[in-house]
């Protein structure tokens, strides 16, 4: 039986990592955070049959020794705690303990530090797989799948919205809070097009059907879509294209954050992070909800679109990709030792039947 060791297992995304893996497989799970009082107050939620399963353990993570000592005999370490800090710790940790090792997070500091470890993972033996949920995690996922249906597909880009229901939201951890402001200073613009990578700026109008209609959107640069684009060379055009937040975060409170970016303080960066939290949970409306659109086509031909990926529940859509990627590194080597994304790193096909069995919406028309 599979150990896994969830560092935020009982934040927003890392509690519903354990609910999908308690339900799709029989790991024991190991929950780790500061404040494990809350983890056994959701336990208390879980039908009684798993409570067994699940432990509990402080921990901080931004420690590799504390992180280390708690993986004995642990397969699998998930980071679903959103720090760079941590996720160096713990790949840290990882590597000197031989367990391998899943993230969910996404920023260029962390890709950074993680890509100077590869070469560690493959001496120790573990299988890393980083970049992992829905954004990133998927849209590379959905391009690879989509290219083995469409012979000759020359363009992909996968469009999102992305409306969470921030009032509901419980407790977002501080380091969550002060991670967002990163986001902000990180978000970078490019996309593929004539087969080069460049700074694109253009706002497209995308209809992603009802009840969202039509959003304008902007690209934002996904590491996984370059090495997607790399290993299908017939792409000539790709990109992953978000939309705003609404007007007033969008005018008033994001050039604020974005200031707050340039102060080199953490303070700062607890700041702009609780501005726009505060402001996501004054401001956001429904409907909520999160749809990946995939739309492309052949040389010459028009454009349409091949594929819909999306839940009511962002953190759902976060959550299951994750399950079937740690699912996909629990069963075994279909990868040697070393540094993936997630992306990359699943079966397309097995994993957009994991997810869609475990609720997610996946619609594929090409
Ligand atoms: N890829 C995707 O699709 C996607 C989508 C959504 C979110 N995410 C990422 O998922 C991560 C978690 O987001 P969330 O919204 O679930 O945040 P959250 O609700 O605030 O949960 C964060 C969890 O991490 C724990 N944590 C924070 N710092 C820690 C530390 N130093 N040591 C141990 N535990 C620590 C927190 O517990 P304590 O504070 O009690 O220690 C909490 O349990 C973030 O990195 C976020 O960017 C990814």
């Amino acid at each position: 039986m599979a150990r896994v060791l969830i560092v935020g297992g009982y934040g927003n995304a890392g509690w519903r990592v354990a609910e999908g893996l308690l339900r799709d497989s029989d790991a024991e799970l190991m929950l780790a955070g500061r404040n494990p009082g809350r983890a056994t107050q959701l336990a208390a939620t879980l039908p009684i049959d798993r409570r067994g399963r699940v432990s509990f353990r402080r921990l901080d993570a931004t420690d590799a020794q504390a992180v280390a000592a708690a993986l004995d005999d642990i397969d699998l370490l998930i980071v679903a705690a959103g720090s760079t800090r941590v996720c160096l710790a713990c790949a840290r940790a990882a590597i000197s303990r031989a367990t391998d090792y899943l993230d969910i997070q996404f920023n260029h500091a962390k890709e950074r530090v993680l890509a100077e470890l590869r070469g560690q993972f493959v001496a120790a033996g573990v299988v890393a797989v980083t970049e992992g949920g829905f954004h990133p995690g998927v849209p590379g996922a959905m391009i690879r799948l989509m290219a083995s249906r469409v012979p000759g597909l020359a363009r992909a880009r996968v469009s999102s919205v992305i409306e969470v229901d921030w009032a509901s939201l419980g407790v977002l951890s501080d380091s969550t809070v002060s991670e967002i402001t990163d986001q902000v200073a990180d978000f970078r613009m490019a996309e593929l097009a004539d087969g080069h990578w460049r700074k694109s700026t253009r706002r497209m109008k995308v209809d992603f059907g009802a009840p969202f209609g039509i959003r304008k959107v902007v690209s934002m640069d996904l590491p996984e879509l370059h090495e997607v684009a790399d290993s299908l060379p017939q792409l000539r055009q790709v990109g992953f294209y978000v939309g705003g937040f609404g007007p007033v975060i969008d005018t008033a409170v994001l050039p604020l954050v974005w200031m707050a970016t340039r102060i080199p303080s953490e303070r700062a960066a607890a700041a702009g992070g609780r501005l726009l939290v505060a402001s996501l949970r004054r401001f956001s409306k429904p409907p909520f909800g999160t749809v990946l659109q995939l739309d492309g086509g052949l040389p010459g031909g028009p454009d349409r679109t091949l594929m819909r990926v999306g839940h009511a529940d962002a953190y759902l859509l976060t959550a299951e990709p994750a399950v079937s990627a740690a699912q996909m590194i629990l069963a075994g080597p279909a990868h040697p030792p070393g540094l993936y994304r997630q992306a990359s790193f699943v079966e397309p096909v097995t994993f957009f039947r994991d997810i869609e069995a475990a609720g997610v919406n996946v619609e594929i028309f090409g």
